[in-house]
């Protein structure tokens, strides 16, 4: 019986299941971005994001950008998956008439965009606040953070100000991680430069990156 069991589990994908194509779908993933692939339920970056969220069980999370929410919901699920914890997630809400959308499309304005999380039950779990970082954390200094995500203005002086805004807000023994610690290009939607910051701070920290072939995610720990 066990033997037959795990002959008939042998062509098991941990990632082969629906809903997580459902998931990624309603949450607009950027495949290219997070090294993602619907098709094959394959969260990409999501994974790490996941994983961090699901194994350190984090009270407060901070996610600072996002097109159309996918690591912030990614976030949020994984809270929901702990019965605890939850996630600020800040957006300015930028779209393409702004000067720093950094590919923003205006969502967070939009109804949609403000209902968005009360999809597969996550309103509970996540709050938004459609503001800069910079007016967030003038409002919010004395927050504290275990986990905190940056994907929002990308240039060096946006990376560094975010850094510098919200690393006091992390706690110790606390994550910080950057999207698109990879990209060296200048691209239509501004001079890439987070790849600057992650120099520096590699030379300093604890740090595991995956640059992979696209846009590269970088994880540091606060000691
Ligand atoms: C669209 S995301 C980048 C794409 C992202 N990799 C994804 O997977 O969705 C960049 C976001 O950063 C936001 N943003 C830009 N500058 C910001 C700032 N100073 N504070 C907060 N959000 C900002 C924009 O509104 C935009 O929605």
């Amino acid at each position: 019986m066990f033997l037959k069991n795990l002959i008939r589990g042998s062509n098991l994908k941990l990632s082969n299941d629906s809903r997580i194509q459902e998931f990624m779908n309603f949450f607009q993933a950027d495949e290219y971005g997070h090294e993602a692939d619907i098709g094959e339920s394959d969260l990409g970056y999501g994974w790490m994001h996941y994983s961090m969220i699901r194994l350190t069980k984090p009270k407060r999370i901070l996610c600072v950008g996002s097109r159309h929410g996918y690591i912030p919901a990614i976030l949020a699920q994984a809270c929901k998956e702990n019965k605890f914890g939850h996630v600020d997630f800040v957006d300015a809400g930028y779209g393409e008439n702004d000067k720093s959308h950094w590919t923003g499309v205006g969502f967070w304005k939009t109804q949609e965009g403000g209902n968005i999380f009360n999809g597969f039950g996550l309103g509970k779990y996540i709050s938004t606040f459609i503001q800069t970082t910079a007016e967030f954390t003038k409002k919010y200094p004395q927050n504290k953070y275990s986990y905190i995500y940056i994907d929002a203005d990308h240039s060096y002086k946006g990376i560094a100000f975010d850094y510098k805004k919200t690393w006091p807000m992390l706690v110790r023994g606390g994550f910080m991680s950057f999207h698109d610690i990879s990209i060296k290009e200048k691209k239509p939607e501004g001079n890439y430069g987070v790849w600057k910051l992650w120099d520096k701070l590699e030379k300093t920290n604890t740090t595991i990156k995956f640059p992979f072939s696209g846009s590269g995610l970088g994880i540091i720990q606060k000691t």
